[in-house]
């Protein structure tokens, strides 16, 4: 696929992936339309886009459930691929609320892929999670072992990715790829853009940074008497730019395959304990992060990591950054932000 003027639909696209993927996607010579309604983002993060890329940011302010606002969009732009982040992420608050992640997640996606049919958009890429393995038997998990789900979010990516099979059947012109993201973290190299969870973060770096900037008082770790390394959960941590990476590389490499879609794994292939992950951000930081050891956390599988040998071999891709690089960054954004809202 050639590069340049092609537009592409970032839905979500000022959230925390979806916004690394537009600096990618600029960077490698596309032309970026976000659709983001700023439910769970920042509208400054556009501006923010625009100093880093030094380019002029299309986004409108819509809703993806809006067909008629997307379609009067997509009737401006001759948009020749779709990547659709936007979806609610949260695994407690979906447990409280199953139908909000029905609604929001399902309706969202049926309604862009509504819109690729009636607009002939060949190319899709799905914004799908580990979290589809379930608790897994054997690791490092590869992209056809069983799936499952531990909560009501984990249940709508595991439908979507069976919506998209489906779809897909009827339309094999439509060439799509599903990413299953392992757990993204950092920021931009330049600090501006970053992961800003509302509230109190679920998840551990945004929690870690947080602490460490005086937000928080300490960090709990759910549970250290798992049967791993040191008794606390393993991840996949991937630097976000990697994962942005992916996306862009997925679809300039999207052939026309038989195995349509196509599901790749999105990890670096290496687990890192929580200990671990405190022990880099004190090297890093040079500070002492107060936590304490707390019950374990409803849901956590005890350790689950990427077979990533499939994107590497089909996609020529693969995580570049180091998990301290990951870390570095994240903590440089935590002081821009904290910085910048004052
Ligand atoms: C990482 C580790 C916690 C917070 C979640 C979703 C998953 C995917 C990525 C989107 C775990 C421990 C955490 C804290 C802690 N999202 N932890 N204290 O749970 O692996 O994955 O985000 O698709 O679907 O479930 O990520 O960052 O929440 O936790 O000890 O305050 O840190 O127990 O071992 P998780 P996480």
């Amino acid at each position: 696929m050639g590069k340049n003027n092609k537009y592409i639909l970032v839905t979500g696209g000022a959230g925390y992936i979806g916004s690394h993927t537009v600096v990618s996607l600029i960077s490698r010579g596309f032309t970026p339309i976000i659709i983001d309604d700023f439910r769970n983002s920042n509208k400054d993060v556009i501006d923010r886009l625009s100093i880093i890329t030094q380019k002029h940011i299309y986004y409108f302010n819509a809703a993806c459930q809006d067909k008629k606002r997307l379609k009067g969009i997509l009737s401006q732009f001759p948009v020749e691929g779709v990547i659709h982040f936007a979806a609610d992420k949260a695994v407690g608050e979906s447990v409280v609320n199953p139908l909000k992640y029905f609604n929001n997640n399902l309706s969202s996606l049926v309604t862009i892929l509504e819109l690729i049919q009636e607009f002939n958009i060949p190319r899709f890429v799905f914004s799908s999670s580990c979290t589809v393995y379930g608790d897994p038997k054997q690791i490092p998990v590869k992209e056809n072992d069983p799936t499952s789900y531990n909560s009501p979010y984990g249940y709508t990516k595991l439908v979507s990715e069976e919506i998209i099979k489906q779809f897909i059947e009827s339309k094999p012109d439509i060439q799509a790829t599903i990413l299953r993201y392992f757990n993204p973290i950092g920021a931009h190299e330049s600090g501006m853009i970053g992961e800003e969870p509302q509230g109190i973060p679920n998840n551990l770096l945004p929690y870690i940074t947080q602490t460490a900037f005086g937000i928080r008082e300490k960090l709990t770790v759910y549970g250290n008497d798992y049967d791993t390394v040191d008794g606390t959960c393993v991840r996949d941590y991937i630097h976000v730019e990697d994962l942005a990476e992916a996306h862009v590389v997925a679809l300039e490499n999207i052939k026309k395959s038989e195995n349509n879609p196509t599901i790749y794994n999105i990890g670096t292939g290496k687990g890192t304990s929580v200990f671990e992950m405190i022990q880099y951000f004190n090297e890093i930081s040079g500070k002492k992060l107060p936590y304490e050891i707390g019950s374990r956390r409803a849901g956590d599988v005890p350790e689950i990591f990427a077979d990533v040998e499939k994107a590497t071999r089909e996609l020529k891709w693969e995580a570049k950054k180091s998990i301290k690089e990951a870390i570095s960054s994240a903590w440089k954004f935590e002081q821009y932000i904290r910085n910048k809202r004052k």
